[in-house]
């Protein structure tokens, strides 16, 4: 899949270049920009015609698709609304807007004329980003168990035209986060709608070995149950015990920089379904539970995204993978086991899994001696009644993570709400048979789900995500790509300021 090709070029005649559809960005009343003089002329005074018939104002979120000439097809009106109220939000509103209209024809090319909007460098940088990332993201098609599937969009190629600001080269630049970033979110939707039985630990760990095998400086280390063992893994284990489906530690590691630059390393909890063992979950939406490996898919699109730009930074994906379900040798309530952390564990509820693969992966994070580790995942339902979808949970042991994460999420409008990890939620993890309980009771379920990681994490700088609410929608059913876009603008944040 290579998707929509994106560039940015200088047009001094918008009518002299050939494409299937010209899009021009219009404000309530204003004069028309240089380029939709150019078109109206070369195609009889239809924009004009349009304008004087009222058929269109420039009004916020408008369109309209005009007929052209034999060498601009198409012209596609975009109403801006007032320019002084062209904010990201309207920004983010014409972006849907122009996908929308753009999907309903057989375009091929589509050229933007950019430059009527006169954005500043920095708006006109974020905006090309956006939008190459929610096109790329909008042509995204579940395929794989349908015998016909919907066909993929028309369009192959999209240009932009700057006027100047930004450059070209920095309009490139953007442009090609911008896509990666949805090309990574595509990713992480791929993995995450196939259904359990096929998107199974070791799929993913085979899915893994794929794309090292096809990107550069992207590497794979798959751990089997065996050699989990011998770590100690025992809470990891302990879910894997009740399926015939093997667990496999996946640890995939991308080397952009010197060795001398800590890692990022990103856990994402990589439970391929969730039955939730032995403490078996109601029948009710029970199928949504092959997104369980939400977190794990948005490390897999973050770092096909992170190394398709061949970033220079060192990014490390570890996925501890499972499947949760309730056979004869599954793991039962008051059962004990022992982290490869040396901590034991009273497992009360074989549903609170997450935690359980997700301690002995933050333990072994540490041999990697990371700069930050991030873990992401589906892990609590009482995140989803706390936040519902629009956030994701954050929690740190670090202010300046937590924030610098909260500003990627609002950069990238993947949002994500900080909760608190305090002490006193501690106590509820208390057992009189181990060393801590794997459940909190039943207030704050995602903060003590929090403060049982957070018990393993002491090490290092570290922030976890609770994507419940964020990583899929229930209807229509599919899954989001969060949070790859707010992982991603991270990452370009931190080589910013320098890995
Ligand atoms: N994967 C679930 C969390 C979840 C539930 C995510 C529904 C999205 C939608 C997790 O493994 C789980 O079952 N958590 C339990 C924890 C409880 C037993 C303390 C939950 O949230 O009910
Ligand atoms: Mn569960
Ligand atoms: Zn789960």
């Amino acid at each position: 899949m290579s998707g929509i090709a994106f560039t940015a070029r200088s047009i001094t005649d918008a009518a002299a270049v050939s494409t299937h559809c010209a899009i021009l960005p219009v404000f309530v009343d204003d004069k028309l920009s240089s380029a939709a003089r150019q078109l109206d002329k070369a195609s009889g005074g239809v924009i004009k015609a349009a304008l004087e018939l009222g058929d269109f104002n420039g009004k916020r979120g408008e369109t309209l698709l005009l007929p052209g000439n034999a060498r601009v097809r198409r012209i596609l009106l975009l109403g801006c609304g007032e320019p002084q109220s062209f904010d990201r939000k309207a920004m983010r509103n014409l972006c849907s807007k122009l996908s929308h209209a753009l999907k309903d024809t057989k375009a091929k090319d589509a050229i933007l004329h950019l430059a009527a909007c006169k954005l500043k460098a920095a708006d006109a940088k974020w905006f090309l980003s956006y939008l190459a990332r929610h096109l790329t993201t909008a042509s995204y098609r579940y395929t794989t168990t349908l015998s016909e599937p919907k066909p993929p969009g028309s369009l192959g190629k999209f240009t932009v035209e700057t006027g100047g600001t930004p450059s070209n080269a920095v309009a490139k630049v953007a442009l090609q986060r911008g896509k990666l970033t949805g090309v990574g979110a595509n990713e992480a939707r791929f993995l995450a709608d196939l259904p359990g039985n096929i998107c199974t630990p070791a799929y993913l760990a085979s899915h893994a070995r794929k794309l090292a095998r096809r990107l550069d400086k992207l590497s794979v280390q798959v751990l089997e149950e065996k050699k989990m063992r011998e770590l100690g893994m025992g809470a990891l284990l302990s879910v894997s015990a009740g399926s015939r489906q093997p667990a496999k530690l996946i640890v995939m590691q991308y080397k952009g920089a010197k060795a001398t630059q800590k890692p990022c390393v990103l856990v994402g909890k990589g439970i391929t379904f969730d039955s939730g063992g032995i403490s078996i979950k109601p029948g009710a939406k029970m199928d949504e539970m092959k997104y369980d490996m939400g977190g794990a898919a948005s490390v897999f699109g973050t770092l096909r995204a992170v190394a398709e730009l061949q970033l220079p930074l060192n990014v490390i994906g570890i996925v501890p993978a499972a499947e949760n379900m309730p056979d004869g040798l599954a793991t039962k309530p008051g059962d004990v086991v022992t982290s490869m952390a040396g901590k034991t564990i009273e497992i009360l509820n074989t549903d609170a899994e997450g935690r359980l693969v997700l301690c002995d992966a933050l333990t072994y994070a540490a041999r990697f001696k990371p700069g930050v580790v991030i873990d992401i995942a589906t892990l609590t339902g009482a995140c989803i009644v706390a936040l519902g979808s629009h956030a994701s949970g954050l929690f740190a042991n670090d202010d300046e993570l937590a924030d610098a994460l909260l500003a990627a999420g609002t950069e990238s409008h993947d949002r994500a709400w900080r909760l608190p990890l305090w002490e006193e939620y501690q106590k509820q993890l208390n057992s009189p048979f181990a060393d801590m309980a794997n459940i909190g009771g039943p207030g704050a379920g995602s903060v003590t789900a929090a403060c049982f990681l957070a018990r393993f994490t002491e090490d290092y700088t570290w922030a976890h995500l609770d994507v419940a609410g964020s990583a899929w929608n229930s209807t229509p059913k599919g899954a989001t790509g969060r949070p790859v876009p707010l992982l991603m603008q991270y990452l370009l944040s931190r080589l910013e300021n320098n890995g």
